[in-house]
């Protein structure tokens, strides 16, 4: 595990924490906020489905509506299987629930439960004259972006496939020769993950900067937090690049659903808490996971990009403990107390949430993926070797945290 980085982070947040008002300025460079957290997905988005899916069960991949579709002779339906389903060929009944014998169903949901992150939340059957098709609902648990949320909820845009180019790629060439047909898909769909969350971090980072702005935050903040949105184009450039080259076709995002009004905090103390949470706990772990990443990565191309990205994210995650440090001094008592209650639940809800890329591929990690195990343990060494000590040095006191 790559202690160096975190012990890198943890002198640069410790210095932080130390200084004293905005003299702690010179500490770090550039970058802001956060990492890590979840975004949420469709079936559309990052499953990086018709390579994964066409390959693994030789079936034909999707319908219009990007939704797994098959073929009722391709599946060998001429009598009632499973239950439920409507309209189709006389006698032919779709599967339509995880029911004994239902192996279509199973096959689909074990593809997309627990693929690199991506949690299965529903699936619907739509059944034509020809085809059974299957409308799928994903959540995703860990991206390496800091999540864009509206009222808690994660915001992601929807991947588009085979889409015209719209200058979301940037020019990667990651070895795909010694790669068979499963490894590219899942690859494509973690990938297609860290794209999804690389772009939504540049609208959180464009709404952060509007509410330092709104608490009269110092300019090197807000120029911060500028810098990082470009940081996390570039991410988001690089995401969607890999995940097209393991596709074998364009993956880009479409438009992230967010409302007219956007809510801002609405007291300092309210930043501050999602600054510990999303930036000092969040991407501070994120940080060191792809740091992890690029490490244990053999291609040359993953292995530099993710070298860049953990590089960026450090510096991201020190933004955040920046920014903590002006608004501990700044708002007094109010805020140490939300941010206190604010890191438990982040660090809780991080453990909790790591490792959770449950379907675990030896030779992806050659490309940038990394085992559950691997995730966790760099979660929790993060947590106990650099987080717990620098809010031990911002005078925050230690947070309740599992051994
Ligand atoms: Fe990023
Ligand atoms: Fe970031």
């Amino acid at each position: 595990m790559t202690h160096a980085f975190r012990s890198k982070l943890l002198v640069r947040i410790v210095s932080i924490g130390a200084a004293a008002g905005l003299t702690h300025a010179a500490c770090g460079d550039g970058g802001s906020g956060g990492a890590g957290g979840s975004g949420a997905g469709s079936a559309e988005g990052g499953a990086g489905g018709d390579t994964l899916t066409s390959t693994s069960m030789g079936m034909p991949p999707y319908d219009s509506q990007q939704n797994p579709c098959y073929d009722h002779a391709a599946l060998g339906l001429t009598s009632a299987v499973g239950a439920g389903g409507a309209g189709g060929a006389p006698g032919v009944v779709c599967p339509s629930s995880a029911e004994e014998g239902d192996l279509l169903w199973t096959a689909i949901h074990d593809e997309f439960s627990g693929n690199c992150g991506i949690k299965l939340e529903g699936m619907e059957l739509t059944q034509t004259e020809t085809q059974c098709c299957y409308a799928i609902t994903v959540t995703m648990c860990v991206t390496t972006g800091r999540p864009m949320t509206v009222d808690g909820a994660p915001r992601s845009a929807p991947v588009r496939r085979g889409a015209q180019s719209t200058g979301w790629s940037a020019g990667v060439s990651p070895e795909l020769a010694s790669l068979d047909a499963a490894t590219r898909a899942h690859l494509a769909a973690l990938w297609a993950r860290d794209a999804a969350g690389e772009h939504a971090s540049i609208a959180s980072f464009s709404r952060f900067a509007i509410e330092l702005m709104r608490f009269g935050a110092p300019a090197e903040l807000v120029e911060g937090a500028h810098r990082a949105a470009l940081d996390e184009v570039a991410h988001a450039r690089i995401a969607y690049a890999f995940a097209s080259a393991y596709a074998g076709t364009t993956l880009s995002p479409g438009a992230i659903a967010l409302p007219a009004s956007l809510p801002l905090a609405s007291e300092l103390a309210e930043m501050a808490a999602g600054v510990a949470e999303e930036g000092c706990v969040a991407e501070t772990i994120a940080a060191a996971i792809v740091s992890e990443r690029a490490q244990l990565a053999g291609d040359a191309a993953v292995r530099e990009a993710l070298a860049t990205i953990a590089n960026d994210e450090a510096g991201h995650a020190e933004l955040a403990w920046r920014t903590l440090r002006w608004a501990l001094d700044a708002g007094g008592e109010v805020v140490r107390l939300a941010v206190s209650a604010a890191f438990e639940r982040a660090i809780a809800a991080q453990l909790a949430s790591a490792g959770c890329s449950v379907q675990e591929r030896a030779e992806a990690v050659e490309h940038g993926a990394i085992g559950a195990s691997d995730e966790k343990a760099v979660a929790r060494a993060v947590v106990h070797e650099v987080i717990v000590p620098a809010m031990r040095a911002m005078g925050l006191g230690d947070p309740r945290v599992e051994a």
